[in-house]
């Protein structure tokens, strides 16, 4: 039951969904200040809201007691606070300050729509909407706070609002601040690079700036937006943490400041750098949605929260909660070069295996025979394919396989007939040289005509070739930013226009489509973000393919994500990233941890390896929902250990999947014990490979026993079933 309820007497809100509980408070009846976030209260009492100032806060007196000691819901510089705020307008006098007083509340069933940006959606939720008002300038903000019945997460959002006579410049528009009591904590973020995306990196706050962010104009490989704050000494099972997580795909903000008094305020959204937008009288801006979880329960308590919000009110389309077709994609197997007849070869022993998609990846367009031309020219090369994509997919289609290919619609090659017809329509600097990056520029996507070439262009292929299923990549970022089409005075809008702009493509040509998988990519995992994945219920998590390093990657990632959303593949050895020479075994192993497919040359593989592999298939689709849709619990940390473990619980708790993998072969070692956790206590498993019996007493507190480790990257996975109960 969720429950949001005002005390006029204390000047508070309280919302609570019973388990978790978030109190604002009104300073000197007007300033949102932050009372408390955490597990359930009953009632506020009197005494909660007499803090830092040490007297009654509705006796306030800005003059005695700025702002800048109290925890705020909605920080703006100028009014005594001297922290960096959430909000920053410029008034048409060229002045800056604002002083925003509540004015107003209201509580709606389901949530707000947030016009242009992905967002959850509202079943079983409630939401808060708050509103603030600087009466000098007009300027409005509302907070909106959302609780579910079903998830521990509270989406935040704000949106500002311009009411006066003349037009107002927004400078920041952060979509929420969290001013908490004190700084203890870890933060734990998740930086990297291409190939080594999300690297799981923990460390106490300090005095002073810290976080993560991107001006790159995507949320990037170098950072996610995604923060988790932890208590000293939280594990994955205890302790106290919070997680923040921004729907948005663009360049962002994600900061933790420490203040005089060692408090934290933690603040995400819209990175403000190289950002404005003007709002003229009437207007207003709309922040993207955060999601705020807090677990007493350790880091998988996080990880439980975000996979309910995510399945729950998060993913959508036709293969948001079933299961999804084993693929195999042809990139690491030809590359650029391929004829019909190989794609064949490879689909034909695609099929032998049991995998049930066939994916063609980049070089089918143009004369695309490297990364040097053609994006943009969405028609198909006659030369690799006769008879196009429909010829190819109809043969595809024939064998039993679906059929899906890779498109990069954001882009424009220099050397491709679009750019020549059309050299404005991408994002350059006036005169400037526009810089290339990859081969390729891109495509200014502030433009409605752009958009709609994307559109059209896009579906025409989806049409042509009957598609099952889209990779849809993107794989550069955004830099000498100018647009032929936007007015001097709106250029700083452009990176958010330009996110906007991608919702928009993405949206037609998903809902056009409803029945087509779509998998997005950016150079691997350079979008991953749950903007995106609101919208594609799947992203290439990594150009990596090495099985261990994908332990780090998808353990690190699945934090936020769960595996229905991780595009993880079996490659060839030695890997075409690391050099690394894996088992079979165990990559196979590690992509089960994602959505799992192929990329690989089938032709070129042992009648054993295809025996395995179709084992491995019939395994997959015999787990595939309890591992997409199940609890998923992680063991050993990759990142302070030399294995890696996860496992996870199925949604009806009758099985079990463990997966453990050692980095290093090490002789004449004693096989340890790994602790699984999420059994029932009081039932018996059997692994349904070996036939042993274990009590869920047993695997958890005292463990499953592990294996001898036998070469690098050796691998054992554990299939679980409880017994029937006596
Ligand atoms: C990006 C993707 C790869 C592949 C290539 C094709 O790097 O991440 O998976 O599709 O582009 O050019």
């Amino acid at each position: 039951m969720i429950h949001i309820s005002s005390d006029a007497a204390r000047h508070c809100i309280h919302l609570s969904n019973g388990r978790v509980s978030y109190v604002i408070h009104f300073a000197a009846g007007r300033y949102p200040v932050h009372i408390y976030w955490g597990k359930a209260l009953r009632d506020v009492q009197d005494n909660t809201v007499v803090r830092r100032t040490g007297r009654k806060s509705s006796t306030l007196d800005l003059n005695e007691t700025p702002l800048d000691r109290l925890p705020q819901e909605c920080p703006v510089f100028g009014c005594g606070d001297m922290r960096e705020g959430m909000l920053q307008a410029r008034h048409a006098d060229g002045t800056e300050a604002l002083e925003l007083r509540a004015v107003n509340y209201r509580v709606e069933d389901g949530k707000p729509e947030l016009p242009g940006l992905p967002s959850a959606r509202g079943e079983g939720a409630r939401t808060l909407v708050l509103t603030l008002r600087d009466e000098a300038s007009g300027v409005e903000a509302d907070l909106n706070y959302t609780l579910w019945e079903d998830t521990d997460v509270i989406a935040r959002s704000a949106v500002i609002r311009n009411t006066g006579s003349t037009p107002v410049t927004v400078e920041k528009a952060l979509s929420f601040c969290l001013d908490l009591e004190d700084s203890d904590y870890d933060l734990l973020t998740f930086q990297g690079a291409w190939a080594r995306e999300r690297e799981w990196t923990r460390r106490p706050l300090v005095m002073g700036d810290q976080g993560n962010g991107t001006v790159r104009g995507a949320s990037s490989h170098q950072a996610n937006p995604f923060l988790v704050l932890s208590r000293p000494g939280c594990t994955e099972e205890a302790g106290e943490c919070m997680g923040f997580a921004l729907c948005w795909s663009g360049s962002f903000l994600a900061n933790v400041h420490v203040d005089q008094f060692r408090a934290a305020r933690v603040m995400m959204g819209i990175q403000p750098f190289d950002f404005s937008w003007t709002l003229g009288p009437g207007e207003s801006f709309t922040c993207p949605e955060a999601y705020l979880a807090w677990s007493g329960e350790g880091l998988g308590g996080l990880t439980d929260s975000f996979r309910a919000l995510i399945h729950g009110h998060l993913t959508t389309g036709a293969y948001a909660r079933t299961e999804r077709p084993i693929l195999i994609n042809n990139w690491e197997a030809t590359y650029f070069g391929f004829d019909e007849e190989k794609l064949l070869s490879i689909a034909r022993k695609a099929k032998e295996m049991g995998v049930e998609l066939f994916v063609l990846d980049d070089g089918w367009f143009g004369k695309r025979d490297s990364d040097n031309c053609s994006l943009g020219d969405w028609t198909d090369d006659l030369r690799k394919l006769p008879h196009g994509l429909k010829g190819l997919s109809e043969k595809i289609h024939a064998m039993g396989l679906k059929f899906g290919f890779w498109v990069e619609p954001e882009m424009v090659s220099p050397d491709s007939d679009l750019y020549r017809a059309h050299p404005d329509w991408c994002i350059h600097a006036g005169n400037r040289p526009r810089l290339e990056n990859r081969n390729q520029l891109v495509l200014d996507l502030t433009r409605p005509d752009v958009r709609d070439y994307i559109t059209e262009t896009i579906s025409a292929a989806i049409r042509r070739a009957d598609a099952d299923y889209v990779k849809w990549d993107m794989n550069r970022n955004i830099n000498m930013i100018g647009s032929a089409y936007l007015p001097p005075e709106k250029i700083r809008e452009l990176p958010v226009r330009y996110i906007l702009g991608v919702y928009e493509v993405m949206r037609r040509i998903t809902a056009a489509f409803p029945q087509v998988l779509f998998e997005s990519c950016a150079g691997g995992g350079g979008r991953f973000d749950l903007g995106i994945l609101s919208l594609m219920p799947q992203g290439w998590t990594s150009d990596d393919t090495d099985a261990w390093m994908r332990c780090r990657i998808q353990y690190s990632t699945s934090l936020l994500f769960p595996p229905s959303a991780m595009g993880a593949h079996v490659s060839a050895v030695p890997n075409h990233q690391t050099g690394r020479v894996s088992p079979l075994a165990t990559r196979a192993a590690v992509a089960m941890g994602g959505t799992f497919g192929y990329e690989l040359d089938p032709t070129k593989l042992s009648d054993e390896e295809i025996e395995a592999i179709r084992g491995y298939n019939r395994r997959f689709r015999d787990w595939q929902k309890d591992l997409f849709y199940g609890r998923f619990l992680r063991l050993r940390s990759p990142y302070e250990t030399d294995e890696c473990a996860w496992m996870t619980v199925s949604p009806d708790g009758k099985r079990a999947a463990v997966t453990h993998v050692y980095r290093d072969g090490s002789p004449n070692e004693i096989p340890g014990l790994l602790r699984l956790r999420g059994l029932d206590p009081d039932a018996d498993y059997r692994d349904t490979d070996t036939g042993a019996v274990y009590g869920g007493d047993e695997l958890m507190y005292r463990g499953l026993p592990l294996y001898g480790r036998q070469g690098d990257y050796s691998c054992r996975q554990f299939f679980l079933e409880k017994t029937e109960e006596a």
